[in-house]
């Protein structure tokens, strides 16, 4: 079988494919043979040596995949071949087979293909976390999300929607901010030739927003904070810019203002039963069409570093998978 392999942290151009003996089911695993992996900004910061977590190389990238079970260990009687199955993997996705335990792979209902299953767990969880959980964001509250033409800014969105937010989209390029506006965005803002605060000031008739998703960071944080209104809270959810903000703590004080970290991945792990239903309510809430992730675009494996590439250089919009069949 064929997997992508990291044989050198650095640039995303280092990763090759390499032909390697097919993976048997361990104890209490399974093996899925790889219809999708999706392709997350936390790949390329594990390939670049750049995320809290460093696994020593060579490793094979990849966080997330959907796919078919074709072998089981005679210990596992939950799932058996030819199951469809989705599952949050941190690292080795970017396979035609990948081993797992059984209990980290999650049933896909016949109403999820393969494609969004492998790129919905990571980004929804995330908002849901975030947007419900730590934001406490409810019917009527205004939102603003920063990047939101890429994984997670687009399902902050469909969450934001979904939980009767106004949601106001901000981003870098018109086909972002259209991808915004399809996964139901109310009004956009490009931040590259209009200011953020003004112009979020404005489309909230001056009140300022409740919430700001920010999953960029960089220069736009001090203004994003500072569209915040009255009791505002401002998400922290990753530095995609590269920049990690300072923010200046008399705009939290001004306005009774809360800045609320998110670390989904490090909570997922603390409290994998809460996660477990976390992942169950998001599955039912796609299937009665409550949340729409969007479709992604699939590539062939051996354009793991081309993706990624696009990732980093903020060309990418939406989500993106690797289709090993491709
Ligand atoms: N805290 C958590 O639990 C959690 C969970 C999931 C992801 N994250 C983090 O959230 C961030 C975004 O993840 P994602 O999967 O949504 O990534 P993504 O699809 O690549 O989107 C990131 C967006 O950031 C913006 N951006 C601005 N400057 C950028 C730069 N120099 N390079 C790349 N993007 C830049 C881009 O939008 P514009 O071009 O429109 O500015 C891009 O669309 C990452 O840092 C990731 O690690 C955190």
């Amino acid at each position: 079988m064929r997997k992508v392999v990291c044989v050198q942290l650095g640039p995303p151009e280092g990763l090759v494919v390499e032909d390697v003996p097919d993976v048997d089911p361990g104890p209490g695993q399974v093996v899925v043979a790889v219809r999708a992996a999706g392709v997350n900004f936390v790949d390329a910061l594990f390939v670049s040596g750049e995320y809290q977590i460093k696994p020593p190389v060579p490793f094979t990238p990849g966080s997330e995949i959907a796919g078919e079970v074709i072998a089981v260990a005679p210990d596992v009687d939950l799932l058996a071949p030819g199951d469809a199955v989705f599952a949050t993997t941190w690292l080795g996705g970017y396979s035609e087979h990948v081993a797992l335990d059984a209990g980290r792979a999650v049933l896909l209902p016949p109403s999820i293909d393969f494609g969004r299953a492998a790129t919905f767990s990571q980004s929804y969880c995330t908002a849901v976390f975030a947007l419900r959980e730590r934001a406490h964001l409810t019917e009527g509250d205004r939102l603003l999300v920063l990047g939101a033409g890429g994984g997670v800014g687009l399902a902050a969105i469909d969450v934001g929607k979904a939980l009767g937010a106004e949601v106001i989209a901000a981003a870098s390029s018109e086909a972002k901010l259209a991808a915004a506006t399809a996964a139901g965005a109310d009004s956009t803002i490009d931040y590259t030739d209009e200011p953020l605060k003004e112009r979020a000031r404005e489309l909230t008739d001056g009140k300022g927003v409740d919430v700001v998703f920010d999953p960029v960071g960089g220069d736009l944080a001090v203004p994003a904070l500072r569209a915040l209104g009255n009791f505002g809270r401002y998400v922290v959810i990753g530095f995609a810019s590269g920049a990690i903000p300072k923010l200046p703590l008399n705009q939290v004080l001004l306005r009774n203002r809360s800045v609320l970290g998110v670390d989904w991945g490090a909570w997922s792990m603390q409290h994998p039963g809460a996660n477990d239903g976390l992942i169950s309510e998001i599955v039912s809430m796609i299937g009665a069409g409550v949340l729409n992730p969007a479709k992604p675009v699939a590539y062939p494996m051996d354009q793991a570093g081309k993706v990624l590439r696009d990732l980093i250089e903020r060309r990418a919009v939406g989500k993106v998978v690797l289709d090993p069949g491709l």
